[in-house]
């Protein structure tokens, strides 16, 4: 694939499992760009897992941590920036990427994320509870609101990096 700068960061957004971070990866490689992952920068930022500042801090806390980390990649050169399922829901959170950023809903069904996510999850908000009820509840509460973002696409199985051209196409 040649390479394209990108004039704009992409911002990937979505639910847990819908693939953000690993189709991120790919479109960054494709783009010839940075590919930057806002909870593993949190994880960096807070020198502990999102599970653990979620135990300390409640998930409040973790909501303006990842706010505050956001907005700093945000001021970065144009790169591919993977968030976690709840930033965008984040109304302040949401308004910065609208802002500085290209928005992209990977969009998938039910049975894809519970698929996804089927491995003992590493995610406060699975862990010890039925993935497939607590991602039901959330994709009603979110799914209006990740249409918000400026382009949508649908996530589907298969190789990453036909999505992640998908995805290229897209923006
Ligand atoms: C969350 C999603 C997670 C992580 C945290 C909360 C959410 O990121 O930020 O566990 O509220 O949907 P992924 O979507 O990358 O799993």
């Amino acid at each position: 694939t040649s390479e394209i700068k990108v004039p704009r960061t992409i911002v990937l957004v979505g639910l847990m499992g819908a693939g953000k971070t690993c189709i991120g990866k790919r479109l960054a490689a494709c783009l010839g760009t940075e590919f930057v992952d806002a909870d593993a920068e949190i994880e960096s930022a807070a020198g502990m897992s999102i599970s653990e500042i979620f135990e300390v801090h409640g998930e409040s806390g973790f909501r303006q941590g990842e706010r505050r980390v956001i907005a700093r990649l945000l001021r970065r050169p144009p790169h591919v920036m993977a968030t976690g399922g709840g930033a965008f829901m984040n109304e302040k959170t949401r308004e910065l990427i609208k802002r500085r950023a290209i928005s992209v809903w990977l969009r998938a069904d039910l049975d894809l994320l519970v698929r996804r996510t089927s491995r003992r999850s590493h995610r406060p908000l699975l862990r010890g509870r039925d993935h497939r009820e607590v991602l039901g509840k959330l994709m009603e509460e979110r799914h209006p609101v990740y249409a918000k973002a400026d382009v949508v696409v649908d996530s589907a199985d298969g190789p990453p990096e036909a999505m992640a051209e998908q995805v290229a196409r897209a923006v």
